[in-house]
This record gives structure tokens, sequence and C-alpha cells, in this order.
């Protein structure tokens, strides 16, 4: 098992490029079962990827990928699709369960493993299954596994969500995509890669449209042959590399952003007192010594994402006082806490709620990662620790970080995979 070595306390300076966005990728990976040929360019590569893409060539489609260009290239003209997505693919990488609504829109049956839960959460499909009755699917769930069909095809309907959910919103979209007639969705998602999964849709010959919370999705007759999509960038990668810079940074420039995907994260950090600055594509941050405490809370977006909280937690650490975060989204998101401490954070849980007490000079250790962002705070606490930190099991941040040491290493850290 490879391990990651990261020597702390050293300050960082220059470019960091931020890849495409893994969550985009994924939901649109799976939307490309209702195209016929589809190029993507912008995809990160990353272990969930090439889970996604073998989860897809199982189903039958004909992928190739081109690494150097970041280039993905699906075909799906395929007579013989399997409409089936099996345990061992869906078990690794929950998003697998995003191809149970392109199935059902297309070939109008699926049978898909249920994800099982991971480390974060029992993480539920509930919503995406009452998305999908409401459109007419009729499902069960036998041995393990969500078996759905729409002999009919799937007819358009009015779906409220009782609760936001990424997942469920991209599984309804996608099932409704050729749903006869009108489709409404209330209460979804707008998370950025959603809009990123409507325009790759509308591209498709979709007649998707998004007000506020509500999305309108009108029948897609027609489905364009070749269709190529640049993914957006992944501003959680973004935010992590945002917050390494206001832990150990001396001078951090980031360019070609998007800044309206991460207003509240800069809103946060400048609260916090780190020193950045947003000029158009770029944003620039310079050292900060006096890290002020703060109380979070994470929420769906436009709110400060769960997917962050493990990394502003670090940042929380250097803060004078005691900051609170409170994870709203997730069950089970502060894995990261119990290691967090064995490097010295003076951080106490009380129910969906960590006080953190600083500041406090983290020491480096030995540590074991157990979920993709948790992962990625344990590297951030091994960038600004003294001596040395070793991070197991650090296939966790393989499955969504590109490059990972050598965007930290092009800014002066040091950080080895062994
Ligand atoms: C997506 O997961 C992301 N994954 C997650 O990122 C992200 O943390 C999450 O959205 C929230 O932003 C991908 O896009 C592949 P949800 P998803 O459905 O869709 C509950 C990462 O690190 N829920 O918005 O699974 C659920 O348990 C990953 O990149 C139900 O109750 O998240 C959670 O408490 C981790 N029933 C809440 O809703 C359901 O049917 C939000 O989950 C579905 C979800």
């Amino acid at each position: 098992m490879q391990k990651l070595f990261i020597n702390g306390k050293k300050e960082l300076s220059g470019k960091i490029s931020i890849s495409g966005s893994k969550n985009a990728s994924l939901a649109i990976l799976a939307a490309t079962i209702l195209s016929s040929t589809s190029k993507l360019v912008n995809v990160p590569l990353v272990e969930d990827i090439f889970t996604m893409i073998k989860l897809l060539k199982f189903i039958g489609l004909k992928i190739s990928i081109k690494k150097d260009k970041n280039e993905i290239n699906i075909n799906n003209t395929n007579k013989k699709i399997k409409t089936l997505a099996p345990y061992n693919l869906v078990k690794t990488m929950r998003a697998g369960v995003l191809v149970l609504g392109p199935l059902l829109s297309k070939y109008k049956k699926a049978k898909i493993s249920l994800p099982g839960g991971c480390a974060i959460g029992t993480r539920p499909v509930d919503l995406h299954l009452f998305a999908l009755k409401k459109l007419g699917a009729k499902i069960k769930i036998k041995n393990g596994y969500i078996v759905a069909d729409a002999k009919n095809g799937l007819k358009g309907a009015n779906i409220n969500f009782p609760k936001i959910s990424v997942g469920a919103t991209e599984n309804a979209l996608l099932a409704a995509f050729s749903a006869e007639g009108k489709t409404t969705i209330n209460n979804c998602a707008i998370e950025p890669e959603i809009k990123d999964l409507v325009k790759f849709l509308n591209k498709l010959g979709g007649k998707i449209k998004i007000v506020k919370r509500k999305i309108f999705v009108n029948c897609a007759k027609s489905i364009n042959r070749r269709i190529s999509h640049k993914v957006i960038l992944d501003r959680i990668e973004l935010g992590t590399y945002l917050i390494a810079a206001a832990l150990v940074g001396k001078k951090i420039i980031i360019n070609k952003i998007n800044p309206s995907f991460i207003k509240s994260e800069i809103q946060i950090l400048k609260k916090m007192g780190v020193r950045i600055s947003v000029k158009g594509e770029t944003v620039i941050i310079l050292k900060s010594d006096k890290i002020k405490k703060i109380n979070v809370s994470t929420q769906p977006y436009p709110g400060f994402p769960t997917d962050l909280q493990a990394q502003l937690m670090v940042l929380m650490t250097r803060a004078k006082g005691q900051s609170k975060i409170t994870e709203k989204i997730f069950e089970n998101r502060f894995m990261h806490v119990p290691e967090l401490k064995r490097m010295g954070a003076n951080i106490e849980i009380i129910n969906k709620t960590a006080i953190i007490s600083g500041p406090t000079n983290l020491t480096g250790a030995e540590v074991m990662a157990t979920d993709l962002r948790a992962s990625v705070s344990l590297v951030l606490a091994g960038l600004v620790a003294d001596n040395r930190t070793v991070i197991n099991r650090i296939y966790h941040l393989d499955r969504g970080y590109e490059l990972l040491e050598k965007k930290l290493k092009n800014c002066k850290a040091r950080i080895k995979r062994v």
C-alpha cells in the first residue's frame, strides 16, 4: 500500500492549476448513455472516473481515453446493451447508481446494485427511487439490487423532493430527459455540477431550464448525433488548495477559475483573516499570519460545502480561540478528527458540531486516511505540522485528486509518495 511522506512547515509559493470536476464528470459520464457519440474534455483522470468508465464499458459503451489531453471519447452504438450495474463496480463508487436514470430513460429497464454505505454515512438512495417512481417506473429491491422497469416508457411528472439531494436530482434529470411530456423537479440541488450536467443534456437535445430550486424538463425528442463538452473546474479541489495556501502559503496564484463557484468559501476565508484577492479569473493568496476564529455550518450549494469541512477544520486549528463547524449534510463526516487530534489538534465533538480550540501547533505523525476529503485534510495538516507526517491508505486520495503531489511540489512542498 502506498504512503505519502510530508515534511511540514515549508512555505508554499507558485501557481496551482485546477483539474476538471470529478463530480460533474461522473454525472455527465452517466448521461453519455443517452447519447450516441460524445467527447468530454477536461476530465480529471482519477480513480472514480476509471471506475465509472469500467461500469459504462460493462454496460456496452465503447470508450477511449486520451490521457495526455484529459479527453474521453464515448461511442454508444452497440446494440447489445446490458442494463445492469453489478455490485463489484458500484460498491466502491456510489455514483454508479447514476446509470439508473439514463438506462431507464433510454432502455426502459435497469438492474443496479444498491450502493451501500461508506465511511461518511449510510448513503441511502430513497430519494432517487422516489423520483423514478413519480416518473412511472416500477421499482423492486431484490438481493441487494434495485430492479426497475418502465415497460411503456417514463411519463413526465411533478417531483417534489422533501430533501435536497445532488445525486437524486441528477438521477431524476437523467430519467426525465426522455420521459413523455413535461417534468418539474422542485426543491432540487443547484450545485455547479448539476448546471454542467444540464448544459450537457441540452447539447444532446434536451430542453431543460433551472429557475431557483426548480428544474423544468421537456421531453427530448431528437438526440444530437455527436456532441462535445468541456467539464467545469473542480471547485472542491480549488477550495482545498485555497485552504492549503491559507495554511502555509507565502504567495499562491490560481488562474482560470470561476469565482462564482466559491463565493461562500472566499467569504469565510476573508472573515478568518486570510489575505485572498480575486481579479477576474485569478485568485491570489498571500501569507496570512493572524487567522481568526469562525463558526460555520455545511449547507447545500450555494452554502459552505460539506466536501470542504475537513479541510477548513485544519485551518481552524490555526485560529485564535474557539471555532465551530457543524456538519449538516452527512451523519458521520468527522473521521479525520481522531487523526488530527493525534497530530496535536484540540478538537471536541458535541453531536454534529466540532469545536476547535486554537491556535495549536500540529506535530507530524503517522496517520490513516478514511475517505476522500478526510485524507486531503491530513495532507493539509502534514503541510503545516512540524517534522514528518506519514499518511497511509492514500488510495482514498487517488479517487478524487489529480496529480496532488506534483501540484504541491511545484509550489515547493516537501511531499513524496512511497
Ligand atoms: C454528492 O453526493 C457528491 N458526490 C458528494 O461528494 C457530496 O458530498 C454530496 O453530493 C453533497 O454535496 C458526487 O457527486 C459523486 P446527496 P450524493 O444526495 O449525491 C441524504 C465527494 O467527496 N440522501 O446530496 O450522494 C444523504 O444521506 C463526495 O466528492 C438521502 O437521505 O449526496 C445526505 O445526508 C462525497 N436519500 C444528504 O441527503 C437519498 O436518496 C445529501 O446527499 C440521497 C441522499
